[in-house]
């Protein structure tokens, strides 16, 4: 179903046929552009001809220039009072909302996104500031009563110093903000290397934390490629430059970033991928349920992290979930992101091609709904209902994949695009069993009418995340996002549950006894008489 906001973008400033930007990398507060890698170009999805900017790739060397700066500037921002930190990160949810159409279509022309979802994006990053910039008031630590007299127990939140922040193309504004204000309000300071597949929104983003009152050297933006940055990380981690790292991206690299931080006896912030389970329970709300899986599988054309994988349906309403489900996909429309649709393009020609091949995991026994045709959408491809001109972008047919079981490599495999595997189960527990046995645990979901199916379910899934009547995608702001297993490392973003990744708990205590005491052996014992019996 499109989006019933109606919401169209103002039609962006377009470069075409003109001289595209040229971004450069911000280090300590300014831009560089001559840097020797390989120029890439942000191209428009929806639109190749539409060049955005073109970038001089970061080489190891830049991402350790970067780490110094940042390493130079964190004890002064350390120093800066958490409240007025506070008042920095408030700053930048008002300029980013005072730029939220700007920034929006800047998301949608940069990574195709629909103009409703980014507008929904960049509020996510407007409530994240919101959030925290009331922490910059709390930071709370505690204080503990001490074994002896005469002394005083407390506890500090420090921050951890210098974080480096990977994040993806397909949130290119939210996630990286879900690490850029804890991390900042905290006083730690950053080098962000986002995806290099969305380097305009992220010097957007950049350039209105900074104009925020963020000092020289506290956020420092790298544009690099997964290898150099990797190399870069690595130099940096045995430089004793970064004491963080948040990652977000797929499992495999995930994994390799986990390795290089594990060396330096780090553990990095992971927000890894996810094969997302829905579980439609006999006695479910049907309409709602495929209201729910139409969203949570084709929105943004599949390419969240919390995008539905598998839908399974209890036997017995299966045909019937199925025929309505297939019906919400093919009346879709799908098309120009700027315009109401369900989804846009993909991300960009690589992520069309890398879904493409996913396409193989479709098999004999298996029975294809949704579209009246497979792989890229364009003028010999054609779908019905498409709004626009596919051949000029990077498009994808939707797929409802039904028949799917355990035994299907489609079962256990991310694939990252409009496509839903539909299965069936028989009893709970089976179901349990399926959301869980691939070991993905990002989010999942649950659609029935008996609290008791609800309440066994959300006790079993393994997955960090669980929706109870309600889409696997769409996590609030402030609540603990996170996942298990191949999803992540058990870290959480957001909310409160942040703070632990970007501080560390100091242990302070005070002694004015004027003599020294020895914990454990000075204490008090006063006499209990352990024989007593009634
Ligand atoms: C992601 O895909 O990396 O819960 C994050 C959601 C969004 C964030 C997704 N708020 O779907």
């Amino acid at each position: 179903m499109a989006s019933d906001t109606h919401t169209t973008a103002p039609v962006p400033p377009s470069t075409a046929g003109g001289e595209a930007r040229v971004l450069g990398h911000l280090i300590n507060g300014y831009r560089i552009t001559d840097v020797p890698g390989r120029v890439v170009a942000s191209i428009n999805p929806a639109r190749a001809s539409d060049i955005l900017a073109t970038v001089a790739l970061a080489t190891p060397e830049t991402f350790l220039q970067a780490s110094k700066a940042a390493r130079a500037a964190q004890p002064g921002w350390a120093a800066v009072p958490a409240p007025v930190r506070g008042r920095v990160i408030a700053a930048a949810g008002r300029l980013v909302e005072a730029n939220k159409e700007a920034l929006a279509a800047l998301v949608t022309r940069e990574v195709g996104k629909t103009y409703a979802e980014a507008l929904g994006e960049v509020q996510e990053v407007v409530d994240t500031c919101d959030f925290f910039l009331g922490e910059g008031r709390r930071l709370y630590g505690q204080t503990v009563p001490s074994e002896m007299v005469d002394k005083e127990l407390f506890t500090y939140r420090r921050p951890v110093g210098v974080a480096a922040i990977i994040t993806a193309a397909n949130f290119p504004a939210a996630v990286p903000s879900w690490y850029l204000v804890p991390a900042l309000l905290c006083g730690n300071a950053v080098v962000w290397k986002p995806s290099e597949y969305a380097p305009v929104v992220a010097d957007a983003l950049a350039e209105l934390f900074v104009r925020a009152g963020l000092p020289d050297g506290v956020l420092n933006l790298i544009h690099a490629d997964g290898p150099t940055t990797f190399e870069g990380l690595d130099e940096a981690l045995e430089s004793g430059l970064i004491d963080k790292i948040g990652f977000t991206g797929s499992t495999a690299a995930g994994r390799s970033v986990s390795e290089l931080a594990g060396r330096y006896l780090q553990t990095p912030c992971l927000e890894l991928g996810g094969k997302n389970p829905m579980i439609v329970a006999p006695d479910a709300d049907l309409e709602l349920a495929v209201e729910g899986a139409l969203f949570a599988g084709f929105g943004t054309a599949g390419q969240r992290c919390t995008s539905l994988g598998t839908v399974w349906v209890h036997r017995a309403v299966h045909t019937e979930f199925i025929r309505a489900y297939s019906r919400a996909v093919e009346h879709a429309v799908i098309g120009d992101p700027t315009a109401d649709v369900l989804y846009g393009p993909m991300i960009n020609e690589a992520y069309l091609h890398r879904y493409q091949d996913y396409l193989d995991l479709i098999h004999s026994h298996h029975t294809i709904h949704g579209s009246t045709s497979t792989g890229r959408i364009t003028h010999a491809n054609p779908r019905e209902r498409f709004l626009g001109d596919p051949d000029l972008g990077w498009y994808a047919h939707p797929v409802i994949v039904d028949g799917v079981t355990a035994e299907d490599e489609l079962y256990g495999t991310e694939t990252f695009g409009p496509i839903v595997g539909v299965g069936c189960y028989d009893t709970l527990d089976e179901a349990i069993e399926l959301a869980n046995g691939h070991g993905y645990g990002l989010s999942s979901a649950i659609y029935t009418n008996d609290p008791r199916t609800a309440w066994r379910f959300a006790r079993g899934v393994s997955a960090g995340m669980t929706s109870i009547n309600n889409s696997t995608s769409g996590a609030e702001a402030h609540l603990p996002f996170g996942g298990n297993g191949l999803s992540g490392n058990g870290s959480r973003q957001s909310g409160l549950w942040v703070l632990d990744q970007f501080t560390r708990w100091q242990s302070v205590n005070w002694d004015f006894a004027g003599r020294l005491q020895k914990a454990q052996m000075d204490t008090a014992v006063l006499p209990a008489d352990l024989d007593f019996r009634l």
